[in-house]
């Protein structure tokens, strides 16, 4: 996933990236180990799951590469400030709440604030709306391009078909660019 997300969006090793609902670091792992000391912002709504995603890591590369690591509520400001230059959200998309939805995009839109930085999602799309299990919603390719507008859509990357509960659902990447 880590490379899918590269090829989406090449980086350089300083470049700064953030890893928006990061979990338990299953992707961000990768990103700690490749990137420049100080550049992965990994947050999250959960920090038991980060909390997980630590021990996993193993203290040692935690002090090499002093990746930044807490809630979205008391981080977005600093990441904010930070000016990523790449943002990726990897299966969150689907498991928020539509409720929480505006401020997701919201959040996301604040993070990748610089000219040329770009926010990569992996998400799930369906002709139509639909709630597919307890906690899975896919919405058609339109609902991301104008939740995330002024930033446009560069690239998509169709995955793969999956079928949930009788739902034929698409599995697809896509990456934002904010332009000038
Ligand atoms: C399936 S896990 C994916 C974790 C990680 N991105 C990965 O690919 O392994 C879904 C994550 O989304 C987080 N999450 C749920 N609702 C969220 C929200 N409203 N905003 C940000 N993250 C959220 C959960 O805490 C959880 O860590």
């Amino acid at each position: 996933m880590a490379m899918e997300i590269r090829q989406q969006f090449p980086i350089s090793e300083t470049a700064k990236v953030c890893d928006y609902g990061c979990g338990s670091l299953r992707i961000g792992a990768h990103f700690i180990t490749s990137q420049a000391p100080g550049s992965y912002f990994g947050i999250d709504v959960s920090e038991d799951f980060i909390a997980y995603g630590k021990e996993l890591l193993g203290e040692q590369l935690l002090l090499a590469k002093r990746p930044r690591l807490g809630k979205i509520s008391t981080e977005l400001d600093e990441v904010a400030a930070a000016g990523v230059d790449l943002l990726f959200s990897t299966d969150v998309a689907s498991h928020v709440h539509p409720d929480e939805k505006p401020e997701y995009f919201d959040n996301i839109k604040k993070i990748v604030h610089r000219t040329g930085s770009a926010a990569v999602i992996l998400a799930i799309t369906a002709e139509r709306t639909v709630r597919y299990q307890r906690s899975g919603w896919a919405w058609p390719l339109g609902y991301y391009e104008e939740s995330m507008r002024p930033l446009s859509l560069t690239k998509d990357r169709f995955r793969k078909t999956i079928v949930r509960n009788g739902y034929k659902l698409n599995s697809i990447m896509l990456t934002f660019q904010r332009e000038a």
